[in-house]
């Protein structure tokens, strides 16, 4: 009974997906069979030069449409569904699958400008293609054997392209040639009652707000251990800065279970935190006695207007955290890591000790001046300094003035 109602309104699904100007596309196989489904509609709009002005050419993916370029992939090979009209005109999109599961990896769309029809008055006539990269944002992964749909709208934008996708259905490692009665639903159809199409376009096109600053990032405490001994012990709180191209900044705090790993010895000690999103190196070296954290490398992957962006970041020559080598490291306040213009590490509660860990413990800690209740007389000192040096030059001008002045009247 219940199967039956899975069967028949997945058959209504297919149906009323193409039913609404959705195009259906098929990438059959070497024996004929289909390995690549998909129905979608897409409305695009791309900014272009024209004559003198900027104009905006709106079309839809329209029905005729070559699959010429596609492949249903291999043993090395992944599958990708190319969709070619108009004259030189694409939108392609290629597949991955882990553990069970398939996902939409990079999608690309390219344009050609000298298409009089879609793009009427632009200049520079002769060929000009552009192209868009987008990676890992039109489907989310979904099980195998399963058809991905999204009914609800989403839109992928660039600084000159928009693509706005409504009632999708995808499905890629298409076994024996029979498209799946089984739906995946995309997020957002899940988390909403499908609200009508028009009011949700103009809300997703909008720019995406800067996000607000997360609260402080909770304290984790990491132990890296030789055998069974801790080597390296390491309490703090960890927030990334991360600056894009576009002066968005975004703040992410890192996880208090993040996976703790590394190395320890007598001069170099690293150690490695790993978040989902993100892996921090921290590089101790000694010198002269000394402890203190000279590299750290950044990989963290963002998901910046729809698509995933990477930024592995690194910085080689920092000079933090400095202690006597049998002591640990403390600084309760905020302190700032600048790693690259980019990225900056926020540190909160940091107790570390990477050198010298007797008995799984920390051994007596060298507080930063910031924590120290003489850290407020730096400034008062360097400006009493300051002020005795101007007094100085201004006795020092008194004396040399008058003597000048007696010289004048001698003559
Ligand atoms: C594949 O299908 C087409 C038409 O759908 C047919 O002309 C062709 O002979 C078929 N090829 C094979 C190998 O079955
Ligand atoms: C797509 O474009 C068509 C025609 O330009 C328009 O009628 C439709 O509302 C658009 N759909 C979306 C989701 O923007
Ligand atoms: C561009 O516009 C100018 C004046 O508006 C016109 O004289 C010229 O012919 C136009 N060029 C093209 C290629 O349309
Ligand atoms: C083109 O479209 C974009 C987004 O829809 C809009 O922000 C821009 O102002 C339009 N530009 C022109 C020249 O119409
Ligand atoms: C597909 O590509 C081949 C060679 O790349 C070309 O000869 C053929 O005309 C193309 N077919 C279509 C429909 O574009
Ligand atoms: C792919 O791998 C299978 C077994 O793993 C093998 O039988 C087949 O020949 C391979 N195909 C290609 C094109 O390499
Ligand atoms: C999809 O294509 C892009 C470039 O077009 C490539 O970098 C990527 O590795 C491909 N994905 C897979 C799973 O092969
Ligand atoms: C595909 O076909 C083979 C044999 O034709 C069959 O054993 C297998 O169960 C089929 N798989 C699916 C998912 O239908
Ligand atoms: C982590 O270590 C701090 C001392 O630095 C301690 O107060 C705290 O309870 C520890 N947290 C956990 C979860 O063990
Ligand atoms: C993040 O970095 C930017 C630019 O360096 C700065 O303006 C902002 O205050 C920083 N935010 C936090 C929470 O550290
Ligand atoms: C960061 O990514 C680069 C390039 O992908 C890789 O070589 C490096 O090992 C990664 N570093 C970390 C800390 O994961
Ligand atoms: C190590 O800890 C154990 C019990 O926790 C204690 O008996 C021993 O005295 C400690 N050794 C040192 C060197 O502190």
């Amino acid at each position: 009974m219940s199967r039956y109602v899975v069967l028949h309104s997945a058959a209504l699904l297919v149906a009323a997906l193409s039913l609404i100007q959705a195009v259906k596309i098929e990438v059959h196989g070497k024996d004929n069979k289909t390995c690549i489904y998909a129905v979608l509609s897409v409305n695009f709009t791309v900014l272009y030069e024209g004559n003198g002005t900027m104009e905006n050419a709106t079309f839809q993916l329209p029905d005729s449409l070559s699959t010429n370029g596609s492949t249903c992939g291999g043993n090395s090979s992944a599958p990708l569904l190319n969709m070619g009209f108009g004259t030189g005109h694409s939108l392609s999109l290629n597949f991955s699958r882990t553990d069970g599961k398939f996902s939409g990896d990079v999608l690309t769309f390219t344009y050609n400008t000298s298409d009089a029809k879609l793009f009427p008055g632009a200049i520079n006539q002769s060929m000009t293609c552009v192209k868009l990269v987008v990676v890992n944002s039109l489907m989310e992964s979904v099980p195998l054997n399963t058809i991905y749909t999204c009914r609800s709208v989403k839109a992928i934008a660039s600084e000159a392209v928009v693509m706005i996708f409504w009632h999708v259905g995808i499905q890629a490692f298409v076994v024996n040639g029979t498209i799946s009665k089984n739906e995946s639903f995309c997020k957002a159809d899940v988390s909403t009652t499908v609200t009508p199409i028009t009011t949700q376009a103009s809300s997703t096109v909008a720019p995406i707000p800067t996000e607000p600053s997360p609260d402080l990032p909770a304290v984790g405490n990491y132990t890296i251990k030789n055998g069974s001994d801790p080597c390296l012990l390491a309490n703090m709180g960890l927030q990334l800065n991360i600056t894009n191209k576009d002066n968005q900044t975004h703040v992410i705090n890192i996880n208090s279970s993040s996976t703790a790993s590394g190395r320890c010895g007598d001069k170099h000690s690293v150690l490695v935190l790993e978040d989902t999103d993100a892996t921090i190196w921290f590089h101790f070296f000694v010198e002269q006695a000394k402890f203190f954290l000279k590299e750290v490398k950044v990989n963290v992957t963002l998901l910046l207007n729809g698509s995933t962006t990477t930024f592995n970041c690194s910085n080689g020559s920092l000079k933090h955290w400095q202690a006597f080598v049998g002591s640990s490291y403390m600084c309760r306040n905020e302190q700032q890591l600048v790693v690259t213009d980019q990225l900056a590490i926020n540190t909160f509660n940091v107790w570390v000790q990477p050198f010298d860990v007797k008995n799984g413990t920390f051994s007596r800690a060298e507080e930063c001046l910031a924590d120290s209740d003489l850290g407020f007389l730096v400034p008062i000192a360097v400006g009493a300094a300051l002020g005795l040096l101007i007094i100085l030059v201004i006795i020092s001008y008194v004396i040399g003035r008058r003597r000048s002045q007696t010289g004048y009247q001698s003559v």
